[in-house]
């Protein structure tokens, strides 16, 4: 196990009806700016939530952050706050929105060009402070100071460091109003993130194995019932606490991560708007394909404990673990191709060429470079 710091301050409210805690967690001297997606909140009642939790609070709304969150639009969010004096931002949303409100919280005080705060990461400003109340549970967003923002103009999906939030508020209840469409994005986000920190090479971290295959082995049991028309309180409940904490920092520690596959996924969503989830999907199993020389070990000990695979040659267990895994995203309606999500071939080419342009070379062995890009993506065909 390698040396590590680790620290995560975000105050974690979770179970029924926790919105109404509000008034404990929040000071009646702040000016708050309420930061919304397109509309969700309104229809599920959690908008209804947050203003009755909120009576006698200062506060403004800001609605629109899109599905995958555009400076563009995170802009006139920015020129509000500064107008209104904001200063405390609550996000109500899933990762676009509390992402758009990070960058939101970054911006608000700083002068210089806040595209900058995207490409640059020298730049050190004064966060406005924010808190979320979850209403998709996916990207771990809500208890990371991670943040990834699309630049519309020039075609680029950039991550950003930001602030920690001070609270996040989970109520898997909210969860139940999402289309079957974004549970099943949201699975496969979970799995992917906790993919992305463990497989890279075997004997880092025992800890760090076994509560990683914890989060998998969660997902694969509760996926089927996630998928039902009704599914059970506490199954709900395991999917959202599983989403934050396949990417809060708890299971990354001291250990090597590759996340070759999400810079992947950005690039297919940067050119084609395709969900992040599904970009994922067809993504990951490719990676695990081409690199299945160095993640070896690796593969073996996911497919034995994760889909019990523990009979055939090792190439065949290789293979047979790289097919459960595609396997388990089109069980839940997803398409793990590019031409079957209607991506054409050209996008492959441009992906290729900004990674080299930028002379990428990412992955736990920092050798996944344009060429090898290359490979993965006309596997993805
Ligand atoms: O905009 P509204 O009307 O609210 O609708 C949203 C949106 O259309 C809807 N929705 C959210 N909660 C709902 C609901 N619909 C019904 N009932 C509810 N309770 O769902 C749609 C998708 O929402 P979005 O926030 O885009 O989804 P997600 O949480 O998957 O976030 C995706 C974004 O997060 C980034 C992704 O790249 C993408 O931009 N990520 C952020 C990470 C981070 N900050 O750590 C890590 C991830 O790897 C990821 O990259
Ligand atoms: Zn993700």
């Amino acid at each position: 196990m390698k040396n590590f710091t680790f620290e995560n301050p975000v105050k974690i409210v979770f179970g029924k009806d926790t919105i109404a805690q509000l008034p404990q967690l929040l000071s009646k001297n702040e000016k708050i700016m309420l930061t919304f997606g397109g509309g969700s909140a309104k229809k599920n009642g959690v908008y209804d939530q947050v203003v009755k939790a909120l009576e006698g609070y200062d506060y403004t709304e800001f609605w629109g952050i899109e599905a995958n969150p555009r400076f563009e639009t995170l802009m006139k969010g920015v020129e509000a706050a500064r107008k209104e004096n904001v200063t405390f931002l609550l996000a109500i949303g899933g990762g676009s929105v509390i992402d758009g409100t990070k960058f939101i919280s970054k911006a608000i005080k700083y002068n210089g060009d806040e595209y900058e705060l995207l490409t640059n990461r020298k730049i050190i400003t004064e966060y406005t402070p924010l808190a979320t109340i979850v209403t998709l549970a996916a990207t771990g967003s809500e208890m990371n100071n991670g943040a990834v923002i699309t630049v519309e103009r020039t075609h680029e999906k950039l991550v950003m460091s930001g602030d920690f939030p001070k609270f996040s508020i989970l109520d898997p209840e909210i969860l139940y109003s999402l289309p079957k469409f974004q549970i099943a994005c949201g699975i496969i986000d979970t799995f992917i993130h906790t993919l992305e920190q463990y497989l890279t090479k075997t004997g880092q971290s025992r800890l760090m194995d076994r509560w990683a295959e914890g989060i998998l082995q969660s997902l694969v049991e509760i996926a089927p019932e996630l998928m039902k028309p009704e599914p059970s309180y506490d199954a709900m409940a395991d999917f959202m606490l599983s989403a934050t904490m396949a990417l809060n920092g708890f299971i990354s520690m001291g250990i090597e991560e590759d996340w070759v596959t999400h810079m992947i996924g950005h690039e297919i969503t940067a050119y084609t708007n395709l969900t992040h989830g599904v970009t994922l999907a067809i993504v990951m199993p490719r990676v695990m394909e081409v690199l299945k020389e160095e993640k070896g070990d690796k593969i073996l000990q996911y497919g034995e404990r994760v889909w019990g695979i523990t009979s055939g040659t090792l190439e065949e267990r290789i293979h047979n673990t790289i097919a459960c895994t595609r396997e388990f995203f089109e069980s839940l309606d997803i398409r793990t191709s590019l031409s079957g999500n209607d991506i054409p071939e050209s996008v492959s080419g441009k992906i290729v060429e900004r990674w080299r342009s930028r002379k990428w070379k990412l992955g736990e062995n920092r050798n996944v470079d344009a060429d090898l890009v290359r490979i993965i993506l006309d596997k993805c065909k």
